[in-house]
């Protein structure tokens, strides 16, 4: 993994995410989180879905609480997506501008925190690009505040993978017998590792990661998976298709990346190369999407698709998970 920015020391703790009774307190990441528990939270987001057209469903689960949206990174979805969930669950949802906050003044992280803590902000919901940094919030944060992280370095972005998990779940239901193919810059991608570690929980029949080798993970970062350099045979009877975006601004050395004619010639989902997928195949993509370079467009916009389905799953998963946490609060 090529991990940036933070303390090294730092790193994610699974154990820092469970109270003493083992509920869940903050979401850090999937990798060692209970079957038991990423089954209630996937059972819970259904609930908090509605029928295409029908207006999105409410509760009040979080009536007169607050939610802070700190973003030290760009994000459309996902910020967006907790917004609302907050906001459909009855709280007052902050989202904080990173480029004009006093982080950017030099104030430290934990300063940021302290802040929010004394305007009674109740669940934190972070995005950095420093490996650790939500662990740390969490560990610092009172006993009255829950920390979720919302895409950490190339090192996990927990609801996206439970969304994803989500998704491939409504559309094949049994993990055993399925086999998933995530295709392109494995190496650096937090999507990847989360859903990766969450499948591995679930007994996943088959997980392939597809990538050239300059954007395969290392050989132990996830064990359970099956690294493959070649798209034909990634694809070959898969149920699952995952594209993902080559996240340039984690590359530091650039050396051995394809360009980008040569990567979608390799390695981009066409609708060619789908074939080779098995015919009641999805397909899936995290966002944001560069149609013609690891997707084609046609392939992102046919019947067998499931992208926008993932976007509407993502909201249901962060009030699940956000109700999770609230019951763990109000429990102390
Ligand atoms: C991803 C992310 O930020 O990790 N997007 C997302 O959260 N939906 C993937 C990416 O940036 O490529």
């Amino acid at each position: 993994m090529s991990s940036s920015t933070f303390n090294p020391d730092l790193k994610d703790d699974a154990d820092v995410q469970l109270n003493a009774d083992g509920s869940l307190r903050h979401l850090l990441t999937l990798k060692g989180l209970s079957k038991d528990i990423l089954i209630e939270l996937l059972d819970s987001a259904e609930a908090f879905l509605s029928p295409e057209g029908a207006l999105p469903v409410r509760s009040k689960a979080l009536n007169g609480r607050t939610i802070a949206n700190l973003f030290f990174e760009p994000s459309t979805r996902t910020r967006a997506s907790f917004d609302l969930a907050g906001k459909r669950l009855g709280a007052d949802v902050l989202n904080l501008d990173v480029n004009t906050s006093s982080r950017k003044k030099g104030e430290s992280i934990l300063d940021t925190i302290y802040t929010l803590e004394a305007m009674q902000v109740d669940i934190m919901v972070v995005r950095d690009a420093g490996a650790g940094v939500p662990a740390y919030i969490a560990r610092n944060a009172k006993d009255f505040v829950s920390v979720l992280n919302a895409g950490e370095s190339d090192v996990s972005h927990p609801t996206q993978g439970l969304l994803d998990i989500l998704t491939m779940r409504q559309y094949r239901q049994d993990f055993e017998n399925m086999t998933v193919a995530i295709v392109g810059d494995i190496q650096h991608s937090r999507v990847a590792r989360s859903a990766a570690h969450g499948l591995e929980t679930l007994g996943i029949g088959e997980l392939r990661l597809v990538s050239p080798p300059a954007m395969a993970p290392a050989a132990d970062d996830m064990p359970f998976a099956k690294l493959v350099d070649n798209l034909d045979d990634g694809l070959r009877d898969a149920d699952v298709v995952m594209a993902l975006r080559i996240q340039r601004e984690r590359i530091g050395n650039l050396d051995g990346i394809p360009g980008i004619d040569e990567y979608f010639a390799n390695f981009g989902i066409s609708r060619e190369r789908m074939k080779l997928a098995k015919p009641t195949a999805i397909v899936m993509h995290p966002g944001p999407m560069n149609r013609g370079i690891e997707i084609e467009g046609i392939v992102a916009d046919s019947p067998q698709s499931v992208i926008t389905k993932q976007v509407t799953n993502g909201v249901a998963v962060r009030m699940a998970v956000l109700e999770r946490v609230m019951r763990t609060l109000d429990a102390r």
